[in-house]
């Protein structure tokens, strides 16, 4: 998948894949992007509902903002994280080291953000004594997971129109056995098909006000 690096509003790096004509964020800004949908009204949401234990799936792992941004979150110190990626074409060495994440959120994170990327993939692995990240290389059209473990999914797959297969009724069915109770999933897309789509797998769909540059989001909650 041919990748070019690009710089958003805010600053922030982000990548653009011609083939598809597709970003991987807004171009209003990437890092305040993921800060509005996966950490504000994700993670802080769901945080204080928990007992010092969370378990987080990422549905497109990517350059891997959205899970930066969770493991340099305070709020998640006195929590053990879990954090599982799904990632069907993983960023190579030369696209990774491009993003400017850690030099806009604080160069003391560099390690951190390097660690991320070059965990190797399929094992669990120990970020430290509190996370465990586990980064999956394959098509989440495939992943089934029979038991509920999930308290947050950050689904950030590409959209609707260019990736169909990832939106459909049976794959939020399985996303939903896959939540525990009162679990929370984040999308950017409020497309009637994906609400419709959320609605029919059992959750219960909310708008919320979204980043500069796009209305409304979706919180669906198990
Ligand atoms: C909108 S981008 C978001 C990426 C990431 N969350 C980030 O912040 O950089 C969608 C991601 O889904 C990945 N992807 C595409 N098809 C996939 C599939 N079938 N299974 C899993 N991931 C896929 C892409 O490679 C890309 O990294």
């Amino acid at each position: 998948m041919k990748r070019e690096i690009i710089i958003t509003e805010d600053g922030s790096s982000s990548l653009f894949v011609e083939s598809i004509q597709e970003h991987f964020h807004s171009r209003f800004g990437a890092i305040q992007e993921a800060i509005h949908i996966f950490i504000e009204n994700g993670l802080l949401y769901v945080l204080p509902k928990l007992n010092g234990k969370i378990s987080i799936l990422e549905v497109g792992f990517g350059t891997g903002l959205n899970c930066f941004l969770t493991l340099i979150r305070p709020e998640i110190q006195s929590y053990t994280l879990e954090y599982e990626g799904i990632e069907l074409y993983p960023l190579n060495e030369k696209e990774f080291t491009s993003l400017n994440y850690p030099e806009l959120l604080g160069q003391e994170y560099k390690p951190l953000f390097s660690q991320m990327h070059q965990t190797i993939w399929e094992i669990p692995q120990k970020i430290n004594d509190q996370i465990i990240l586990t980064k999956k290389c394959l098509s989440f059209t495939e992943v089934c997971f029979d038991s509920p473990q999930f308290d947050l999914v950050y689904f950030d797959p590409f959209s609707p129109d260019k990736q169909p297969e990832m939106w459909t009724q049976e794959r939020f069915e399985m996303l939903y056995k896959a939540m525990n109770p009162g679990a929370v999933l984040l999308t950017y897309c409020t497309k009637g098909i994906v609400k419709r789509a959320l609605k029919a797998a059992g959750f219960q769909i909310e708008k919320l006000p979204g980043p500069i540059g796009k209305r409304e989001i979706l919180r669906a909650t198990k």
